[in-house]
């Protein structure tokens, strides 16, 4: 069965089908009778070697996948295909330094403590060897869990409460050292360093030294204090690393009403925070006294890791967004270009393009390649009632495309830190989430998880269609592309949907059973983190609804699967422990360890006691995944 065609007939579960989504099951059906090469389509991107193919075929199994898959779990375990282990590296609270104290559970851990221990929320990380027997691994730390962090929950904050709250945000860079039985983390390591909400960061690129990034602690606008909401990241091959910045919005507030600007409002900025109260202690977060610092978040961080003295430096010519990833590939001509996605229902999927090359013979020569190039938004055109057809990338510049003064802007800075409703000025195409971005080690074609909307195709701004084929999306799908003429630095792409995710025990006939690679046994949904191997395997991570009920029925915890792009074959790795969401992965340059984030075990006091067992704090936790017979991973 190809990809893409529908499941057996059965009775329609929704009474009302937009019209591509209708056209979309239509040609699905038909093409089920026809068989053969029409049905094929939605794989032929991908140019495996024959031998693979043969392989593939004569099996009926993909040739990279080399492991048993496993069950979905509701335990409060990590549990890993036969032959495998996995074990906890670093949890939050942990003490980088000698110093420093441990972990206390039930949330007795002052700020002091915290900003020495490993942060909140570990999400996107990147392995970077030293030697040998030495590496770094640069670790994002998204957000806290007052419920968990705090004995009050949250309901009784002090200004040291925020300061905590604050301090395990960020990056934590930490030294690991392979010992006879694997990596482990190395206390008071010579890399070790926490990156939180009030460090000292420059701002780079078009938007320094801008009006609207200007406060009264920065009036020149080229200093900002922290970085937080790290979600996911990237590197770059000159060894610095992208902490991307997400949800900024929610940690501003005002006990004050005060006037919203439209920008900041498209930006989900609001007098009411998220509930972390840090305005109520910082007035740095205060709205009413400090209306542009927000403008001074939403961007990727460039840090060095090898340096715990050096300044972070947040560059700007990558735009103003809600941040997931920051996927870097070097194009055959040498520009440096960046693939990201903005997390936001009905938001875009973007890339920027170095004016400069990428010289990899002097690493001082490539620092600042992210501060000056081109910002793009994709826009996408759909075959018609097809879950593929072209694209192409709209320039993001100051005086181009509507991008002029009688449109509200005004500089190139603007464009940027306004990044969005740049977007909407071109005419950018609106979807479902874009998380995680990956570029296949060796072919031009590019991955994109599109995670779930339930927004879409109930307003004009959100129409169902090409890449987001479904109202009402709860699944998530996984978009990919082909630049054209192999080339990242091209103008345009074809595009396809590599699968849709879906429920295919509870829906039939129709796209939320998902693509006829999703099965009753290896069926999630919200996929979010993806990164390949260096053999071209993808692995995707599940940050979606655990309820293990209803459309959700049978999916249990989140997850991590593994993917063979060529074959479309889809197996799952890993489940995650209870309330938890699997995200970061990275692996050691041998491919034999492969490091996995298990964030918020135990949120909203879901009653996980993971990684420690018997009564204790749930931890968010970097995992170590090893093979027994110490063997590559996932094959
Ligand atoms: Fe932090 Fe979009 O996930
Ligand atoms: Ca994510
Ligand atoms: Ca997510
Ligand atoms: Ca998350």
């Amino acid at each position: 069965m190809s990809q893409f065609e529908l499941k057996d007939d059965q009775n329609h579960p929704r009474t009302q089908v937009p019209e591509f989504t209708r056209m979309v099951e239509q040609n699905l059906s038909r093409r089920r009778f026809l068989g053969g090469a029409a049905a094929l389509g939605a794989v032929a991107f991908f140019s495996a070697s024959p031998i693979s193919r043969a392989m593939a075929a004569a099996t009926g199994r993909s040739p990279l996948l080399g492991f048993e898959a496993v069950p979905t779990s509701t335990a409060d375990t990590v549990v890993v295909p036969p032959g495998y282990k996995a074990e906890r590296l670093i949890s939050w609270g942990d003490p980088l330094f000698s110093n420093v104290a441990e972990f206390i559970n039930g949330g007795g851990n002052t700020s002091a403590d915290q900003s020495g221990q490993f942060g909140d929320n570990n999400d996107g990380m990147s392995f970077f060897p030293v030697d040998d027997n030495t590496a770094i691994l640069a670790i994002n730390n998204e957000y806290t869990n007052y419920e968990l962090m705090f004995a009050h929950q949250g309901k009784n904050m002090t200004a040291d409460d925020v300061k905590k709250a604050q301090a395990a945000h960020g990056v934590s860079v930490i030294t690991i050292k392979k010992q006879a039985d694997g990596w482990r983390f190395e206390k008071d390591g010579k890399f070790n360093r926490r990156i939180n909400a009030n460090t000292p960061m420059a701002i780079g690129g078009p938007a320094r030294g801008h009006e609207l990034m200007k406060t009264k602690a920065d009036p020149r606008g080229e200093q900002a204090l922290g970085t937080f909401n790290n979600c996911a990241n990237g590197m770059t091959p000159w060894g610095t690393y992208l902490t991307c910045e997400e949800n900024f919005n929610g940690y501003f507030g005002s006990a004050k009403s005060v006037e919203i600007s439209p920008a900041l409002t498209r930006y989900g900025v609001a007098a009411e925070d998220a509930g972390y109260q840090w305005h109520k202690f910082d007035d740095r977060f205060d709205l009413a006294k400090n209306p542009n610092e927000p403008n001074r978040f939403g961007w990727v961080v460039e840090i060095d890791p090898t340096d715990p003295n050096s300044t972070p430096i947040k560059r700007t010519a990558l735009g103003r967004f809600k941040h997931e990833n920051a996927e870097l590939v070097i194009d055959k001509d040498g520009h440096a270009v960046v693939y990201l996605g903005d997390d936001e229902r009905g938001e875009h999927l973007y890339r920027f393009v170095s004016e400069g090359k990428y010289n990899p013979n002097d690493r001082a020569a490539n620092r600042n390649l992210l501060d000056k190039g081109t910002l793009y938004v994709a826009k996408f055109h759909a075959e018609e009632g097809e879950l593929k057809g072209k694209g192409e990338w709209l320039e993001l510049t100051f005086g181009k495309n509507g991008l002029t003064p009688e449109n509200g802007f005004n500089s190139q800075a603007e464009v940027l830190i306004h990044a969005r409703l740049a977007a909407t000025q071109v005419g950018a195409t609106t979807m479902d989430r874009p998380e995680w971005v990956a570029a296949h080690p060796t072919e031009p074609v590019v991955f994109c998880t599109l995670t779930n909307n339930k927004n879409r195709g109930t307003n004009d701004h959100q129409p169902v269609g090409g890449p987001n084929p479904r109202a009402e999306n709860h699944y998530g799908q996984i978009l990919r592309w082909q630049p054209a003429n192999g080339r990242h630095t091209a103008g345009e792409f074809d595009w396809d949907l590599f699968l849709l995710a879906g429920n295919p025990t509870v829906h039939q006939n129709s796209l939320y059973a998902g693509s006829a690679n999703i099965n009753a046994d290896n069926m999630f949904n919200s996929p979010d983190g993806i990164g390949f191997d260096q053999a071209g395997r993808l692995w995707v991570q599940t940050d979606g609804n655990y309820s293990n009920q209803g459309d959700f029925a049978g999916q249990g915890n989140n997850q991590m699967l593994c993917a063979d792009p060529a074959t479309g074959e889809i197996r799952r790795f890993l489940t995650g422990p209870v309330a938890c969401e699997i995200t970061g992965l990275t692996f050691s340059p041998d491919q034999k360890t492969l490091f996995v984030g298990v964030q918020h075990p135990g949120e909203e006091l879901a009653g996980s006691h993971f990684p420690m067992g018997g009564n204790s704090t749930p931890r968010s936790s970097v995992m170590m995944i090893t093979r027994e017979d110490g063997g590559i991973i996932g094959a």
